[in-house]
């Protein structure tokens, strides 16, 4: 018995591969958040403490909306470890970090993610709208973080 396919296997294709490329930067951002809410310091600490929280559940909620829309249409979601730390990406900065430093490092990465996400929204949508309109409903969650960090630079 063959599975139901929501798409042809050209669109399906078309589609899932930016989606696993969101998937993948969705992952990085929420542990990189997770390790600068940890290891952040200043006199800002604990707003920033607490932003960097906010940021980390919004980016797992992204990872797991898309990773299953992924499954949905018919392929295997790929967020391991060893996948999400191939991804071409600055590597957050290890150790204990000032604040400042922090937010620069979160609104450069956000911006950069805002931006790949953003010119994926016109092929998936060629391919699949309901793809489309997932990846529009995080960006501007996404977006919406990215405007919080840069304020404070
Ligand atoms: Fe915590």
């Amino acid at each position: 018995m063959s599975a139901f396919r929501i798409l042809g296997e050209k669109a399906e294709a078309a589609t899932v591969s930016p989606l696993q490329a969101s998937l993948q930067e969705f992952i990085r951002i929420s542990l990189d958040a997770k390790q600068l809410h940890w290891n952040v310091r200043g006199r800002e600490f604990k707003p920033l403490h607490e932003q960097l929280d906010a940021l980390a559940d919004s980016a797992r909620r992204w990872s797991d909306e898309v990773a299953e829309r992924i499954v949905a249409l018919g392929q295997a979601a790929d967020g391991s470890a060893a996948v999400v730390a191939a991804t071409n990406y600055a590597a957050v900065p290890g150790g204990a970090i000032a604040a400042q430093e922090a937010v620069s490092y979160v609104a450069g990465s956000l911006a950069e993610v805002a931006k790949r996400v953003r010119g994926r929204l016109e092929p998936v949508g060629e391919s699949d709208l309901v793809s489309q309109d997932l990846l529009i409903g995080i960006l501007a969650e996404l977006e919406k973080h990215l405007w919080m960090f840069t304020v404070q630079i």
